[in-house]
């Protein structure tokens, strides 16, 4: 199946929806978090590091929304949507503020990262057996987001969805040192890959199991803002947790 990626950008066609991530609605949810609570916070000084920049389009969003003139390092498993990444980077003149690398994230010494995003992977099946196996989060969905909040940096935006066990995240975090400091909530409609039928009976299962109650149609997806704790921040973990759990 052939599929333009952005409709306004008509020169770039994906042979595969499975390998170049394409979910517009939560990528600009991601960029809109990224502007807010990260670029519009941020000094020139700044070396920011993303974890799975898939074609680029969100951080590419944000920079053009934003006065940051720091630099981002993006990290892309998959060779297309670097491919892809690397063409609207040098499209948009983004060339000295964002650099993609085709390679995977925790082999490029992530630990030197002081700042980190990311839309990590995180659906929730048995096996990455899927429509798009880099999308799996491990049996909760929560393996990779977790995985992420143990590289001690010191302040990280993770993309959490509700169906990925955001109590555990959230308990892993404040036992690293973390607080959240800001977040953004909106409700998004089950998806491509969301939709699959080994990542719904996943959740199903795991709703079931935690005696938590999921809407058929709709789920929350957030943007988390989490920053070592200081004796000046304060945090909103609670609040999140009740947000996430309303549906
Ligand atoms: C949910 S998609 C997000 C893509 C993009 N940031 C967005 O929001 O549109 C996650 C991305 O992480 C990439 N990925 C998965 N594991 C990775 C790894 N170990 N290192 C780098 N990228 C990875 C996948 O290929 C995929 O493009």
């Amino acid at each position: 199946m052939n599929k333009t990626v952005l409709a306004s950008d008509a020169a770039i066609e994906v042979k595969s929806p499975n390998q170049v991530f394409f979910c517009p609605e939560e990528s600009q949810f991601y960029a809109q978090c990224l502007e807010k609570m990260v670029l519009s916070q941020s000094t020139s000084a700044d070396t920011i590091f993303e974890f799975g920049s898939g074609d680029g389009s969100p951080v590419i969003q944000a920079l053009l929304r934003s006065a940051f003139s720091g630099t981002i390092q993006g990290y892309e498993l998959n060779a297309d949507s670097y491919q892809l990444a690397k063409l609207r980077i040098e499209q948009y003149g983004l060339a000295p503020y964002y650099q993609v690398h085709n390679t995977c994230f925790f082999s490029s010494s992530p630990e030197k990262a002081r700042y980190l995003i990311a839309n990590p992977p995180y659906l929730p099946a048995p096996d990455n057996q899927l429509y798009m196996p880099s999308l799996h989060g491990g049996a909760d969905g929560a393996g990779i987001t977790n995985q992420l909040l143990t590289l001690g940096c010191e302040q990280v935006m993770l993309m959490i969805s509700a169906y990925s066990n955001p109590v555990d995240t959230i308990n892993h975090a404040t036992k690293l040192g973390y607080d959240v400091v800001d977040f953004m909530v909106t409700p998004l409609k089950f998806g491509y890959y969301s939709s699959e039928p080994k990542v719904r009976n996943t959740i199903a299962e795991l709703q079931r199991r935690r005696q938590a109650f999921f809407s058929e149609r709709i789920y929350f997806l957030a943007g988390v803002l989490f920053r070592q704790k200081s004796a000046s921040t304060s945090c909103l973990a609670e609040e999140f947790l009740k947000v996430m759990t309303a549906l």
